[in-house]
């Protein structure tokens, strides 16, 4: 789900736009984003000196978003930015808008849209530590899915899962089980939820593996889709064949594992926030 903006700009279609991330989670929104707008040149950034954000307290995940949005803005000169985070979403957008004049898009567990599709009432928000104690999901549960159910599991397991599946590492299935396993409980009590939420931009990239372990008839939803809409109505489209250039920037140290391959199958270069 995005999270509204009151921003309207049309920026030139020669600019970037910016996608940002504690890791590689932002990818997932980066491959709805690519596919709607395939010529759309984007700076992804990586917050890997910051990493993980599901686990630490509100005032650094602010912090830290902020400082790295104005890092990029001033260096990039992107026409828009996506905080591709939901843990930093939930607590640091207004902090960020506040800073910048470019529209700012921010991703939020897609509570809403699960609440929309689920036959039984019953969802599960499957999302960061963070993420799960959050005013701001409590509120989008209260204003959303007031009549369902909702079962929420936060796991910093899962973000770690997915950096592994990006540098190529097998993820084990049974590791997976695990992480599902409070909602499989419920399942086998015949009550459980049939739509679980991937409120971390880091699970829809093993969106098939977690698929293959839980029961068939579970739906699987998350926000990437309709982020991509959002910017595409805010940006204006780049021409029809137009390459786009893309670079993925690090806070900390770049990469020199199996990312690296991943990152340059997909087009990027990569480079440092700060050198
Ligand atoms: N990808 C981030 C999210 O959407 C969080 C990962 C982390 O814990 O740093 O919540």
């Amino acid at each position: 789900m995005a999270a509204q903006n009151n921003t309207s700009i049309s920026p030139a279609t020669a600019n970037p736009i910016v996608i940002f991330d504690s890791g590689v989670g932002g990818l997932s929104i980066f491959n709805s984003i690519q596919a709607r707008i395939p010529g759309l040149s984007v700076i992804y950034c990586s917050d890997n000196a910051g990493f993980p954000y599901g686990s630490r307290p509100e005032a650094f995940v602010i912090e830290r978003t902020r400082n790295c949005l104005m890092k990029l803005v001033e260096r990039f000169d992107p026409a828009l930015a996506v905080v591709a985070c939901n843990t930093a979403s939930t607590v640091a957008l207004p902090h960020v808008r506040s800073q910048l004049d470019i529209p700012v898009v921010g991703v939020v567990p897609a509570i809403k849209t699960a609440a929309q599709v689920s036959r039984n009432r019953h969802i599960g928000l499957l999302a960061t530590p963070a993420t799960v104690e959050r005013a701001y999901t409590r509120q989008l549960i209260d204003d959303f899915a007031s009549d369902c159910e909702v079962t929420l599991v936060g796991s910093s397991e899962l973000v770690h899962l997915a950096e592994d599946h990006l540098q190529g590492k097998v993820v084990a299935p049974d590791a997976l089980e695990q992480v599902i396993a409070p909602f499989v409980d419920n399942f086998e009590k015949d009550n459980g939820p049939d739509t679980i939420i991937l409120g971390c931009t880091h699970f829809p990239l093993l969106s098939k593996e977690l698929a293959a372990v839980a029961p068939q008839h579970i739906q699987w939803v998350d926000s990437g889709d309709a982020i991509a809409r959002r910017v595409s109505s805010l940006i204006s489209q780049p021409a029809v064949n137009s390459v786009p250039e893309h670079k993925a920037v690090f806070t900390g140290d770049i990469p020199v594992n199996g990312l690296v391959d991943y990152l340059q199958r997909q087009g990027f270069e990569l480079e440092g926030l700060n050198g």
